[in-house]
């Protein structure tokens, strides 16, 4: 049986939880501190992204999957003015900590919603066949999103 597009958005969104406790770990000025944001701003970029083209797109075109999808898109977007607010401070600053522990808040509360509701919308909308097709999809686009934001 191959994997559904909901076992690769739920790999991602663990990575995310583990990124952010890494960084939130890390001590403040070094470079294990940046680069571990960085790896934690290209998975939230790169997921955002696919999971937008892949989950939510398709159930858009649903009338049962608009409320859904419109309110996952808004978090995503206040997720990324989120980042861009991060990297506008200075990492060895308490300001930027501050920052990223909002940036965690706003992405666990959201990561919760998708997996115990727009998940269940979704799956009420898509055909098994889809979910499968779509799994691939997202994964081909999550790497390839993944290889063009860490060149940026
Ligand atoms: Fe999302
Ligand atoms: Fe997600």
């Amino acid at each position: 049986m191959t994997e559904t597009i909901y076992d690769a958005l739920r790999e991602s969104h663990e990575t995310q939880r583990t990124l952010f406790r890494k960084v939130l770990r890390s001590k403040p000025g070094t470079r294990s501190r940046i680069s571990l944001f960085t790896e934690l701003r290209v998975e939230l970029m790169a997921h955002e992204a696919a999971e937008e083209r892949f989950l939510y797109v398709p159930i858009l075109m649903d009338d049962m999957g608009l409320n859904s999808s419109r309110h996952a898109l808004h978090e995503h977007h206040q997720i990324d003015e989120l980042i861009e607010e991060v990297q506008s401070l200075d990492p060895s600053k308490d300001e930027w900590l501050a920052k990223v522990k909002e940036l965690s808040h706003k992405v666990h509360h959201h990561l919760r919603e998708e997996e115990r509701k727009f998940f269940q919308v979704s799956g009420k909308i898509l055909s098994d066949q889809d979910k499968h097709r779509l799994a691939a999809r997202y994964r081909r686009d999550h790497a390839r999103m993944q290889t063009v934001l860490r060149r940026s």
